[in-house]
């Protein structure tokens, strides 16, 4: 580099004063594209509280659409009460003794609260009958679970609650309805659904029969144990202490 081109002391200061301008632009720019970045952060956190309060909305007519069907299959029959709300606690108990969480998952819970709702086609007199049922009359009845979960099936949001609907009166040995499935063939859920409608229909009392304590349905279920129901799932009740149904019973009544 010749002497001729070395800058002078005004053009050197001229030189900084230029690089300063340029680079407080650049912090400015810097500050600008922080704060757009947070106001989007902001405007993310608010979809987001949005989307979960719109989701927790759906839900909740979700439970409120379910309640009011199990409300309209159980307003036939004066004698089971909240036998559908109580059944669905239980076995959601039995399930988790089994190591199944199904708290979290609506679509289970609906099908333990809507496991009748094939009976909106039994006609009250075959329903009521305080005499035995003909053979036909059986017949019809035993239709439940698949008019059930020819209803269910059709609804999007209650997705896997069909399997219950459809097997909840399969046994373990093979001899239940409608589909005479066996063994870990029948859905847990229904398996588990199975022992607690027993359960809940021993313990309640009926036009035919009073009500029998904890602990002698505990002995009746226990000696279907790998006939009518799953050993495990009977195994997972056994477990359970009985201030855990007191409770339920206690608190939906
Ligand atoms: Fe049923």
């Amino acid at each position: 580099m010749s002497g001729a081109e070395t800058s002078s002391p005004e053009e050197l200061r001229e030189e900084v004063e230029r690089l300063r301008a340029a680079l407080a632009a650049r912090e400015a720019q810097a500050v600008d594209k922080e704060n757009q970045l947070q106001r989007y952060a902001a405007d993310l956190r608010e979809t987001f509280k949005e989307e979960r309060a719109r989701a927790q909305e759906l839900r909740d007519s979700y439970f409120a659409t379910v309640r009011a069907l199990t409300n309209a299959v159980e307003a036939r029959d004066a004698y089971t009460g909240k036998h559908a709300e109580r059944v669905a606690a239980y076995a959601l108990e039995i399930g988790s003794a089994c190591g199944q969480e199904w708290a979290g998952s609506p679509e289970i819970e609906f099908g333990f609260l809507l496991h009748d709702i094939g009976k909106v086609a039994v006609p009250d007199s075959i329903l009521h009958k305080p005499e035995p049922l003909t053979p036909q009359e059986r017949e019809l009845i035993q239709l439940h679970p698949v008019t059930g979960w020819e209803i269910v099936r059709q609804v999007d949001f209650l997705g896997a609650a069909s399997d219950v609907v459809r097997y909840h009166h399969e046994r373990w040995d093979g001899t239940g309805y409608p589909d005479r499935l066996k063994g870990e063939d029948i859905p847990l859920t229904a398996r588990v659904f199975a022992v607690a409608d027993t359960l809940d229909a021993l313990t309640t009392t009926r036009p035919y029969r009073p009500s029998s304590p904890l602990s002698e349905a505990r002995a009746l279920i226990e000696e279907a144990r790998g006939t009518q129901f799953d050993p495990d799932v009977v195994d997972a009740l056994a477990g359970i202490p009985d201030d855990v149904f007191e409770r339920i019973r206690s608190e939906i009544g």
